[in-house]
């Protein structure tokens, strides 16, 4: 049964992990019924326990490998381990998650005739040979190595999206998303401004591999959850797929520097050889989405470090009366060298 009015059934997979948390935080907002669906894989409960008391808020665990029946209108397919460490731990149920997954949740569209978009990843490019990329670009990407569960597994995702758009005329969205950090970050996710604050907190000394010259871009949270939901309301004949990211650059020196600023952290930086998987350079090209969506990023690095900051400091704090009890054991564990992976 369709939902007429406004509000509508929003289904988000993935809605306990970092982005999803934020996603179902942002549609309550607007007054949207949000089902929260997620296997608690890589997701927690602490994301999304201030969520809970919402009448409008509901939480399914269901892993999206296995159907699922549910009446909405809308849904976000976020479900997908993200950092390295993490999808690399179960490679196969990564792959399964992008792909039958995938097929669950386009079957369920399919029936209900909602719209559905699909949260792609920088990752489709592989080790790109242009910069940036534009979403014209067809990637160069390894189809047997450690991070090909996630990057063959995210393309395949994309080609059932399209296949599905040209033979049920299903309404999809693709959005291509690019590095993204803020609060609600997996502490210990290997990625390099979790490591640099966590390693900042601990007052530990910060390591920069290489000579820290190397750039990246981060986009914040909020920037972010707004492309997708401008994305999803874009007008039916704009499918995507598009990239969201920030463009702007910043040194790993630059970022190590802004955090322990932040921190006022007695840390160092301390230099180590770069490993030799280093990722090459990537940046999104986002005329698309400015022209399209009328959207590019606007938190400046600084407010959006200072938010990430605040957060972790805050699990800190909560570490001692127990409420982040997967955290406490990740947090005390510390960080690893071997930590260290590509963004
Ligand atoms: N964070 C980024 O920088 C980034 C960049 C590119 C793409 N993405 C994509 O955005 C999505 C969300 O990423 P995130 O950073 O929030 O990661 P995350 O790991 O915090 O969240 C993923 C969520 O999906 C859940 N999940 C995993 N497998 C599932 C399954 N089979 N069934 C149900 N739930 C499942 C996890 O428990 C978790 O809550 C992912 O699809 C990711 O590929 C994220």
């Amino acid at each position: 049964m369709k939902n007429y009015d406004s509000t509508k059934r929003i289904m988000v997979t993935g809605g306990a992990g970092f982005l999803g948390s934020h996603l179902c935080e942002r549609l309550l907002r607007e007054r949207h019924e949000v089902l929260c669906v997620d296997n608690f894989y890589t997701g927690r409960r602490g994301n999304i326990v201030h969520l809970l008391s919402n009448p409008r808020f509901e939480v399914l665990r269901h892993d999206i490998c296995f159907p699922l029946y549910v009446e909405i209108d809308e849904i976000y397919n976020l479900a997908c381990p993200a950092s390295p460490i993490h999808y690399q731990s179960d490679p196969v149920q990564t792959t399964k998650t992008s792909v039958h997954g995938v097929i669950n949740m386009l079957g369920l569209a399919k029936r209900l005739e909602a719209k559905i978009l699909q949260a792609s990843t920088s990752e489709v490019y592989g080790d790109p040979v242009i910069h940036p990329q534009p979403e014209s670009y067809w990637g160069h990407v390894n189809p047997i190595g450690i991070r090909s569960c996630y990057d063959e597994g995210k393309r395949c995702a994309e080609t059932l999206f399209f296949d599905y758009f040209r033979q049920y005329k299903l309404q999809i969205k693709m959005a291509r998303i690019f590095n993204t950090y803020g609060p609600r970050m997996h502490p210990n996710d290997g990625r390099v401004v979790s490591n640099f604050i966590m390693q900042a907190l601990h007052g530990d000394n910060l390591t920069v591999y290489g000579d820290g010259s190397q750039t990246r871009s981060f986009c914040y949270v909020d920037d972010l959850i707004d492309g997708l939901i401008k994305l999803m309301e874009s007008p039916d004949d704009f499918t995507g797929p598009v990239n969201l990211g920030n463009p702007e650059e910043f040194t790993i020196l630059t970022l190590a520097e802004k955090i322990i600023k932040l921190t006022n952290s007695k840390a160092k930086i301390v230099y180590k050889s770069l490993p030799g998987d280093d990722p090459t350079q990537r940046q999104p090209d986002i005329l698309l989405a400015k022209e399209k969506l009328n959207w590019q990023a606007k938190t400046s690095l600084e407010q959006g470090l200072r938010k990430t900051t605040e957060y972790f400091a805050s699990l800190f704090n909560k570490r001692d009366i127990g409420i982040v009890s997967i955290d406490n054991s990740l947090i005390k564990g510390g960080l690893r060298e071997s930590d260290y992976v590509k963004l």
